[in-house]
Order: C-alpha cells, then structure tokens, then sequence
C-alpha cells in the first residue's frame, strides 16, 4: 500500500471547504435572528444565472437564522418595455419621471414581472418566499417627491408589522418598490430609497445594496479609486462635491436614512460578482464600500466587511 506524505489535492480542497465553513461560524452566530435588508439592481435580474445565483445566496442567509427582506428594482427591464411601448423616458437625479402611462408600464413590470421571477428563482428550495408590492397591505405609504417628476413617491410610513409577521413565519418578502398615497394613488419609488427606509423601520443590522459597480468610487471612471468605508457625515461632503451621480445618489440618501435610523451599517457591493452577498456577510474578505453612522476607527466593527475585516475588534 503506498503511504502520502502529502495531502492530494481532493483532501486539500476539502479542508480548504472546511476552513471556510469555520471561518464562517462567527458570523453566523452574530448574524442569527437579525434582519437584513437587501436590494439587487436591474442589471443583477436581467440575468437568469445571476438571478439564480443571488437566490442560492439569500436562501443560504436565510438557512442560517438571518432574516432576508429583499427589495429589487428594475430599471433597464422597465426602460425596455417603456421603448416597447413607445414611451419616452427621463430621469432626474436617479428618479425616473413617471406620468401615468409610465407607472402603468412600471407597476406591470416590477410587479408582474420582476418581482415574480426573484420569488420563483427563491422557491427552488421550498415555498418561503412572499411577493409583495408597497401596496400590499398598505407597506409603503408616500407622497409625491416633486411634481416635476410626476407619480414618484417619498415613503413616509411603512407597516413594519406585516414584514415582522412573515419573518417571524420563515418567510421571505420580496419587495417591488411602488407605495400608495393617502387616495390610493400608486406611487413608483426608488427602490434604493425604500430599502434605506425598510432598514431603519425595521432596525435592521444591515442594509446591503447590489448594483453593477465595485462600491463607490472617488473617480466613477477609475475601479482603482473605491473608498471601503466612509461615515455618514463624509457621505454627506462626498455628495456636496458632485463625484456621485445619477443611480448612486439614491443609494448614498438610502444609506445615510439607514444608519441614521439604526441600521448597524450600510454595504454597497457588485451583485454581478458571484456569491457578494455570502463573500460580504460571511467572510473577513469583503469587498465594495461600507457605510456607518460614525466613523469606526482602524478596525471593522461590523464582522463584514471591507477587506480588512476581523470579528474579534468589535467595539
Ligand atoms: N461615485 C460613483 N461611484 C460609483 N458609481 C457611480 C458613482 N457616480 C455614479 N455612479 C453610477 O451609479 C451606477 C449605479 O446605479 P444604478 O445604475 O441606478 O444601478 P442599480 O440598478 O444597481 O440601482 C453605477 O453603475 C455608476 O455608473
Ligand atoms: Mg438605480
């Protein structure tokens, strides 16, 4: 019988799986019973595997105790669809223009749409996730952000007691972000701006934003110039000094709404990364840009993540 001195690359592997399942552990004991608010950008939905992979991943959270609630948008479906239709499409600092032809295109899209391929692509592994609009049961409540941009909605209530009752229940929300106003009029909101206001009403210990870029870059044109963590009060001069523009300022407001409301921190990540969402949550090896409410000094407080991450220097 022939004696190994070394490890054969099968049994190497498996350690290695090993390894990463352990160094998994303590963020999964910190992370059990917590809520985590989670967007995905369009670019993230238009791509079944991308799709798929993003479901294999909340499902994992929501194996391991996490509480998921998902938001999603959809903005390049809805612009194809609204070219479809021969309908014009505008937008103003991230708020696309809706008159009433638009949210009829909008609603059918995100609701009908969208929203049902997350909750399929998640009911692969067993019948957990719920496909809500803001409409249902009065979720999002809001009032018009600006006439200038016609039936775009600013959320001013939500009814964190429908979303506690089916986290409790091992559900899965799924969100599409339209709210109603006091007359029942829908309202379409972005969707980052409504998982800002989810996290902070649901006190949840992170919010996580999936979208096609590194993080937030000092330079939009440069990978290279990604900022891994930035407070609150930063973000604030960050957005001052104009080098955030369109889609990304929405995502910074959302932030800042959820930590100044409670949230413990804020992750800007690439969904079209394979497995961010587990990489982030699970590992000391994240990558994209971490918001929080104060600055946080050397270490990362937060247990994911930021790239220089250890559990063990929580404050
Ligand atoms: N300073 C910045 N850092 C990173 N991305 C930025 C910045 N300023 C603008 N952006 C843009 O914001 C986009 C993300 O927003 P958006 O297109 O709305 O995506 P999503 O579908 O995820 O909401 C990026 O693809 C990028 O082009
Ligand atoms: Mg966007």
């Amino acid at each position: 019988m022939a004696t190994q001195s070394q490890p054969s690359p099968p049994s190497q592997l498996h350690e290695q799986r090993a390894a990463t399942l352990v160094q998994a552990l303590p963020y999964i004991q910190k992370f059990a019973g917590k809520t985590m608010i989670i967007k995905c950008g369009g670019a993230i939905m238009v791509d079944e595997a991308m799709r798929q992979s993003f479901a294999d991943d909340v499902f994992l959270l929501h194996s391991v105790g996490i509480r998921p609630v998902l938001v999603h948008g959809g903005g390049p479906q809805i612009t194809e669809s609204l070219n479809r239709f021969g309908i014009q499409t505008q937008a103003i600092g991230g708020h696309r223009i809706t008159d009433a032809a638009t949210l009829e295109v909008v609603r059918m899209v995100l609701v009908g749409k969208i929203n049902k391929d997350i909750v399929s692509a998640l009911n692969r592994f067993g019948e957990h996730a719920v496909g809500l609009s803001g409409e249902d049961a009065c979720l999002l409540k809001v009032t018009q952000r600006d006439e200038k941009l016609g039936f775009v909605g600013d959320v001013v209530g939500v009814n964190t007691d429908v979303l506690a009752r089916l986290t409790d229940e091992g559900f899965i929300p799924v969100i599409a972000s339209i709210g109603t106003d006091d007359n029942g009029q829908a309202h379409n909101i972005n969707a980052d701006l409504v998982a800002g206001e989810l996290a902070a009403a649901l006190q949840a210990e992170k919010l996580i934003l999936l979208t096609d870029i590194d993080g937030l870059l000092t330079d939009v044109d440069n990978p290279q110039s990604r900022i891994p963590k930035i407070s609150a009060d930063e973000l604030e001069e960050f957005i001052e000094s104009g080098k955030a523009q369109g889609g990304m300022l929405p995502k910074l407001d959302a932030a800042k709404i959820a930590v100044e409301g409670g949230t413990v921190s804020a992750h800007l990540i690439n969904g079209t990364q394979k497995h961010a969402l587990v990489i982030e949550i699970f590992t000391d090896d994240g990558a994209g840009t971490m918001i929080t409410k104060g600055n946080m000094g050397g270490g990362n407080i937060e247990g994911g993540n930021t790239g220089s991450g250890n559990i063990g220097s929580e404050t």
